[in-house]
């Protein structure tokens, strides 16, 4: 049975779409998996164009780090044949071989069982993105951030983690204050529920000075570098920062003024590796609190041919929402 899959290859055509039969997969795990639905994300751009040391795997190799389907062999028995799976994360389209292929090897270990009221389509919608904007959110309440204390900021608004922080801060009861690079898109940020817009411009400076003026509670941050920097010097007392990207750079100069002189909590975000326990609580959570929200307003469906076009959008940062990759006809 012959059906495709998006390719990494060394060569000018860097990634293109191949014919495989299922001998060509490497045999992760016992479960195989029929994928109808794939994302884009900001690693997946990077792995697709070559912008990014993101495949640690000899080529060729099948990028996409999430993925949702039907399992059609198992030799676990919480994954039966038939049953829908999602997975996101735990190095799937960077150490082993990923989502943009019609058919697919996994581990059990990789699977979640696709949440009761969810399509595959939404879970892919929702994503890697999705997922950490919900880990975000969890650790912003875990770390005791009332809702009256005051604004929350969400960077990289327009982006995949960007949107999914406003919906789900924005559905938790939160202020949510949007800093954005894309002014023309107001109208699509306060859809998703942004009180307010603020220009990524006036960040980018960094921090004037070690303690600015304490105006934000909070903050989900997919940008990092100087943008945070700059955030940091304006938490408030107490306040929460979920750091989670590094959009506009990985690197961070900071002081400790935030932290000793006003508590303020910076706490790191890795979606990959979280744990089964969490995964599942958190996709439990998102799939109640997304209930009531209008999805379509952040998808764009695309075809495993149109990937490659769609990841250099991506990466020159010019697009707003998420890609949804369709695989169902892919074979
Ligand atoms: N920790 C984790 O588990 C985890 C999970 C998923 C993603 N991430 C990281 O989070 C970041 C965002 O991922 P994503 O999938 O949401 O990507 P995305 O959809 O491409 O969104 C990134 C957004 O960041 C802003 N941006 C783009 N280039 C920028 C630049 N040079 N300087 C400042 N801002 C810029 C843009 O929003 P505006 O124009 O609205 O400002 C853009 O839409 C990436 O760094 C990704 O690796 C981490």
């Amino acid at each position: 049975m012959s059906f495709e899959a998006l390719v990494v290859q060394d060569g000018v055509q860097r990634a293109r779409v191949r014919q495989l039969d299922l001998a060509d997969l490497p045999r992760h795990g016992g479960v195989l998996v029929r994928v109808d639905w794939s994302s884009i994300n900001y690693k997946d751009a990077m792995a697709v164009t070559g912008k990014g040391k993101i495949i640690r795997a000899p080529l060729p190799f099948v990028p996409g780090i999430d993925m949702a389907g039907t399992v059609v062999q198992s030799d676990h028995p919480e994954f039966p044949v038939g049953s829908p799976v999602l997975s996101t994360g735990w190095g799937v389209g960077e150490r082993t071989w990923g989502g943009y292929s019609r058919f697919q090897w996994m581990s059990p270990n990789w699977l979640v069982p696709l949440p009761e009221g969810l399509t595959l389509r939404e879970a892919m919608i929702v994503g890697t993105a999705g997922f950490t904007a919900m880990l975000s959110l969890q650790a912003i309440e875990h770390f005791g951030l009332p809702i009256e204390e005051g604004p929350v900021l969400v960077t990289g608004a327009t982006g995949g983690v960007g949107s999914f922080s406003i919906l789900l801060l924005a559905a938790a009861g939160y202020d949510v204050v949007a800093v954005t690079g894309k002014p023309a898109s107001e109208d699509y940020l306060r859809a998703l529920g942004a009180h307010r817009i603020c220009a990524r411009s006036s960040f980018e400076g960094g921090a004037r000075q070690p303690l600015d003026s304490s105006t934000w509670a909070g903050c989900v941050d997919s940008v990092g570098s100087r943008v945070l920097e700059a955030i940091l010097s304006q938490i408030k007392p107490h306040g929460v920062v979920a750091a989670c990207g590094l959009a506009g750079g990985h690197e961070l100069s900071t002081t400790v003024y935030p932290f000793i002189l006003r508590g303020v909590r910076l706490i790191g975000i890795d979606s990959n590796t979280c744990p089964q326990g969490p995964r599942r609580q958190a996709w439990k959570a998102l799939t109640e609190l997304l209930s009531t929200v209008d999805l379509e307003r952040i998808a764009r469906d695309v075809t495993l041919n149109e990937v490659p076009e769609a990841c250099e959008q991506l990466m020159r940062g010019g697009i707003r929402g998420r890609f949804v990759v369709d695989l169902r006809t892919a074979g």
